[in-house]
């Protein structure tokens, strides 16, 4: 049954709802959320659930390369464990080569004969080698695996105009020319398709260190000149501001606004936003052995993601009330202090409960803005800040982290369904106060219906009914993850600490009952 045959057997389940003889009463205590799938809304782009990875630490290089040569199983120089999980997840998109990165990279440094490539210094995390035997080939080949777009960010910080002109034209050209016949001298004959091109990245920090308007000018100098041939023609993604800033959003909006016929061409614009348990980057804060106060700040920091969009969608909204451009938060997720488990690499940090509950906390608000958010890339895949997967020689894991991004697969390209509520209980420790409860819903694009819900509280469980409106099901199913302490995380030695299991739910009358245990994130499968 498709949204619209859906909407239409309201009225059925309503006569049924009628019908029925008594309307149980919900325990006391019980949470109730009524589910509106009668009330269908925009789509959540499958680029909501996007990565982000970049030449930084063992992101890359160990990461997911280790070279043909390595003693760790490979496929053509890419872990065979590493690229197996992410399958799993449908990787819509990746983002690449940064990040700061991203303002340092020369990209034919990365083609051509491996050992005839250039070695650089990572200037821009931590003074290491790079041997650049991960270049654009390789990166498509990843994408490629994968099954995902591609996400390129290109050099405005130090490079030109025509260096990054001249990187669209050998990605994407499939005339004889030069750039082309080097791209097939070098093993790809047909154009790849770039799908998302990002002009330079953080402009008002590591990018170059500039203001809005000075960068304004400066996107429109670069797009002017980024060009390929016909539906080759990537997306233009504008790098913008951070948290809570507008300002970026604004001067790039309005630059568009006012240049009519112009060269150029703005399809979105970049924001960055990352949750620390303190929000202070001097002293953020521990990834495992934190006080529940912690717990608490970090659950409270990372909604904050909500007005920081908000904002900038509100901007967006004035200033471009066609809906052309879209809002990318292309980085995003959890930043701890390093530990000692952390000094092999750089950023690699640990993963816990803590952070799945962030990642699906960030899912459920991204639904919410689903019609001006149209991209968000995780920070980051592998072994850096909140990865899904983390790495030590030929070990691997799956974080936490990973297993959210898992369970929420079926709300790529669903559409978002509203859920209803009456006051939300609190959960308070201290000054900070959270939501007990994150809830969202959508039909995906198999036509089920997707009820997640998250239970921020530390220590306690929660019983929630949930009322469907507009879906005709015939039964429900539903897993948990959840772990037995607030830094509870998978270890090399033991990877089943923090795995999704099956949530016992009752399903009556198209009412759900069930419990949601602490520190959980849960999602529940309606089929018809
Ligand atoms: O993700 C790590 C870094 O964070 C990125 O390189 C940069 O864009 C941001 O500041």
């Amino acid at each position: 049954m498709n949204v619209h045959n859906r909407v239409s057997a309201i009225a059925k389940v309503a006569c049924l709802v009628l019908l029925a003889p008594l309307v149980q009463v919900a325990p006391a205590g019980t949470l109730e959320l009524r589910v509106r799938a009668d009330q269908p809304g925009a789509t959540n782009s499958r680029y909501l659930y996007g990565q982000f990875a970049e030449h930084l630490g063992s992101g890359i290089h160990g990461g997911i390369w280790v070279g043909e040569g390595s003693d760790i199983s490979n496929t053509r120089g890419f872990r065979d464990d590493v690229i197996d999980a992410l399958r799993r997840l449908h990787i819509p998109v990746i983002r690449w080569p940064g990040g700061c990165f991203a303002d340092e990279y020369h990209w034919r440094d990365g083609i051509g004969p491996r050992d005839e490539r250039p070695v650089r210094i990572n200037k821009s995390w931590g003074w290491v080698e790079d041997d650049n035997a991960f270049g654009t080939h390789e990166f498509f080949e990843l994408i490629g695996m994968l099954g995902s777009d591609a996400y390129i960010a290109g050099n405005v910080g130090s490079g030109s105009p025509q260096e990054m002109a001249d990187w669209l034209e050998y990605m994407t050209e499939d005339k004889d020319s030069s750039l082309a016949r080097l791209r097939r001298e070098n093993g790809r004959g047909s154009p790849w398709r770039v799908a998302f091109f990002g002009i330079g990245n953080e402009s008002w920090g590591c990018g170059g260190s500039m203001t809005p308007a000075f960068y304004a000018d400066l996107y429109k100098r670069y797009a002017t000149f980024l060009k390929a041939p016909g539906d080759y023609q990537p997306k233009r993604i504008a790098s913008g501001g951070f948290d809570g800033d507008t300002a970026w959003t604004d001067t790039l909006s309005m630059a568009v606004a006012r240049s009519i016929g112009s060269f150029f061409g703005m399809d979105g614009i970049s924001h960055h936003f990352y949750t620390l348990p303190s929000g202070n980057f001097s002293e953020k804060g521990g990834a495992t052995g934190f006080p529940e106060q912690e717990w608490i700040s970090t659950l409270a920091n990372a909604l904050k993601v909500d007005d920081h969009i908000a904002a900038n969608a509100a901007v967006l909204e004035r200033n471009d009330p066609e809906r052309r451009i879209g809002l990318y938060l292309d980085e995003w997720g959890t930043w701890y202090d390093r530990d000692d488990e952390s000094e092999a690499s750089l950023l690699w940090q640990q993963n816990t409960i803590r952070d799945a509950l962030v990642a699906a906390l960030h899912f459920n608000i991204f639904h919410r803005h689903a019609e001006r958010l149209h991209m968000a890339n995780i920070a980051q895949t592998v072994n850096v800040l909140q990865a899904m997967i983390l790495t030590d020689g030929r070990r691997m894991l799956l974080t936490p982290t990973y297993h959210a991004f898992e369970m929420y697969v079926p709300f790529q390209d669903s559409t978002f369904v509203p859920v209803e509520h009456g006051e939300m209980p609190r959960y308070a420790l201290g000054n900070v106060s959270v939501p007990h409860v994150s809830a969202s819903s959508a039909i995906s694009a198999d036509g089920e219906l997707l009820v997640a819900l998250v239970n921020l509280h530390a220590g306690e469980s929660i019983d929630v009914r949930v009322s469907i409106r507009g879906f005709d099901a015939a039964g429900a199913t539903a897993r948990v993850l959840t772990g037995n302490a607030a830094d509870a995380h998978n270890t090399f030695d033991d990877h089943t600490v923090v795995v999704p299991v099956p949530l016992e739910v009752r399903f009556n009358q198209g009412r759900i009952d069930g419990s949601l245990p602490p520190r959980s994130v849960s999602v529940i499968t309606l089929r018809q």
